[in-house]
């Protein structure tokens, strides 16, 4: 996830463009760069581009000026190769400039293209495989940038919105977009084209936004809006009425709620280049684990990434039957691990800054065992410490409680339980087909829950005013009880608890009563009965029971005061499901009882301390 914007007009364009970028840094802040064209001199553009926060570039342009009245700006965060000032866009083939969002998953095979072609490369990213296409489309005999572009689009798989600039042609800007948010500003004689509105309504309010598979030219006077096949699309722009703080949040009230509805798109994103339908396999970015050599697999981690690894216990043990065990991340290394090299730490935290993780895992390294980390950002502590990083590529999570940075957190743990279980030989290449094939229609599913979320609304308001909560579930669900207390604790300040459901009658049973509302977690699976069970004691009780359960579920209905349905999925993965409506309650919970929802009190996006 990046923040793109690009202006033509008559005034000077650095400034507008740093002004946008400044709107755009919650998107990425590991680099940022600007390319800059003077149409009158006709000069090349310029690329001034560095890793670091949007400051180190101000501070660099204070150097070396970009001077000019069309420009591209961009602030990165790094999916393909780590921060640099190499990879920080925008990326140069020769007249043409290229910023890009999103990710080009045919970038293996396209690059080795170019290579045999002759092109040159001087990054690691996939979006200067763009640049590198327009350039050749351009020698092949393209007569204009808008038909290199097209002609370059046809070939590229994956998310993106791509804003694109030529020295030879520096009146135009040429964008497109597939999957990845882009939109166009009108001003008078002067447009802009941006990854969000927020970049630049200070300048405009009149906007086009952009569909799937479209591409607009942009000069200073006029938009010309087509498909990629070059059939004209006509659109009437929009008056964006909202405040800048809406904007940010896309109009969604808080940043958590547009994190929760981007988790379609992010699962998506996780999945990305790392499934392999052909050979029912996944590839984890060329990691190869020898599983002859790992005896046991210890998750460390802490909070909601605690969660997502003790459902990746029940994964690893069930598709690669490792021995796997779970450990919080801040109680591990005060009781001196027995650990050696047969061991496998996994490392989970999302921040990748986690004090106490980090910690877990200098101490794990001592003892000669191998770290895998799974981290949401490229480049931080805790994957530079690990023997292997694996990324969930959610894009930046700015509400503190984790939505996003969660449920990719599962995918990611999960593609590693179906890649050790294919080298272990216990997960079956039919069973591991039919996994696929559920992953892939996940964001679909996803996208059905978070869409629901009038009827969750509701619910929170009938159950909003109780003292606490209870959440129970069996099996992976029993994490899931435990993330969905935690989720309405830290926002809504209302206290929780996350049992197995099996446990309830051993304590937690004597809090039950009419006040209390018990959210079980009852999805078809073998536990379904039990579950069942526990949830009729608690109705014997005048609990209040909210279930959530699997569409079609007719039986549910008669136990329950209210039920939330997911669509059916594998077993396996019902988790990533069934965690939706938690966020959901709690946030909508938070909401009526006025909670500061994205900064909840007390608490840190990133826990640096021990
Ligand atoms: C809760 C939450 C925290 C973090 C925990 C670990 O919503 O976000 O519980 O999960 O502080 O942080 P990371 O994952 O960054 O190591």
């Amino acid at each position: 996830m990046c923040g793109i914007i690009g202006y033509i007009g008559s005034r000077q364009a650095t400034p507008i463009l740093i002004g946008g970028l400044r709107k755009l840094e919650y998107r990425g802040y590991d680099s940022a760069g600007v390319s800059v064209i003077d149409p009158a001199s006709g000069g090349p553009s310029r690329v001034i581009r560095c890793r670091g926060k949007l400051a180190n570039l101000e501070e660099k342009l204070t150097r070396e000026p970009a001077a000019g009245t069309v420009g591209i700006g961009h602030t990165r965060w790094a999916t393909h190769g780590r921060p640099s000032d190499e990879n920080s866009h925008p990326h140069k083939a020769g007249p043409i400039s290229v910023i890009h969002n999103g990710i080009i998953e045919n970038h293996l095979a396209l690059r080795a293209e170019l290579v045999t072609a002759g092109a040159k490369f001087s990054s690691e990213t996939d979006t200067e495989i763009f640049a590198h296409l327009v350039e050749h489309a351009l020698i092949a005999g393209a007569p204009d940038l808008t038909t290199a572009v097209r002609r370059s689009l046809a070939k590229v798989h994956g998310s993106f919105a791509f804003v694109v600039m030529s020295d030879k042609e520096p009146g135009v800007l040429v964008a497109a977009k597939n999957s990845s948010p882009l939109v166009v500003g009108l001003g008078d004689g002067e447009n802009y084209v941006a990854s969000d509105v927020t970049a630049i309504l200070a300048e405009t309010r009149k906007v086009i936004f952009m569909e799937e598979g479209e591409m607009v030219t942009v000069t200073r006077d006029g938009v010309t809006i087509t498909d990629f096949e070059g059939n004209a699309r006509t659109r009437e722009p929009k008056m964006i009425t909202w405040s800048a703080v809406q904007a940010e949040k896309g109009g969604y009230k808080h940043y958590m709620l547009k994190e929760i509805h981007e988790q379609p798109r992010a699962v998506a994103d996780t999945l990305v280049g790392r499934i392999n339908l052909e050979a029912d396999d996944v590839s984890l970015d060329g990691i190869e684990l020898d599983v002859s050599k790992i005896k046991r697999i210890i998750f460390i981690a802490c909070g909601t990434s605690y969660h997502a690894s003790m459902v990746g216990e029940h994964l690893v043990e069930a598709m690669a039957r490792i021995p796997t065990e779970v450990d919080l991340a801040s109680e591990f290394r005060y009781r001196d691990p027995i650990l050696g090299p047969g061991d496998l730490v996994v490392a989970v935290s999302q921040s990748g800054e986690t004090l106490d993780t980090m910690e877990a895992i200098r101490e794990a390294k001592r003892k000669g065992a191998q770290v895998f980390a799974i981290s949401n950002v490229i480049e931080a502590s805790i994957p530079r410490l690990a023997d292997y990083a694996f990324y969930t590529h959610a894009g930046p999570e700015i509400g503190v409680a984790s939505t996003k940075a969660f449920t990719t957190q599962l995918i990611a743990i999960t593609l590693l339980a179906i890649h050790l279980g294919r080298r272990t030989g216990t997960l079956s290449k039919e069973r591991a087909r039919e996994l696929l094939g559920e992953l892939v229609a996940l964001p679909n599913k996803m996208r059905d829950i978070v869409e629901s979320g009038a009827q969750i609304q509701a619910i929170a308001r009938r159950y909003g005013n109780a003292n606490g909560f209870l959440f129970l579930g069996r099996g992976s669900q029993y994490p899931i009880a435990l993330e969905g207390a935690l989720k309405l604790k830290e926002i809504s300040y209302i206290h929780a608890e996350g049992y197995a459901a099996g446990e309830m009658k051993h304590g937690p049973i004597a809090l039950i009563d009419e006040h209390l509302p018990v959210v079980v977690l009852v999805p078809r699976g073998p536990s379904y009965e039990k579950t069942v069970s526990n949830l009729a004691e608690v109705r014997a009780r005048q609990g209040k029971v909210i279930a959530i359960a699997t569409r079609g579920d007719n039986e549910i209905g008669g136990h329950s005061d209210e039920v939330i349905v997911i669509p059916d999925t594998a077993l396996e993965l019902q988790p990533i499901l069934t965690v939706l409506p938690m966020q959901l309650l709690s946030y909508y919970v938070a909401d009526f009882k006025g909670t500061d929802i994205d900064q909840p009190r007390n608490l840190a996006k990133s826990v640096s301390v021990e």
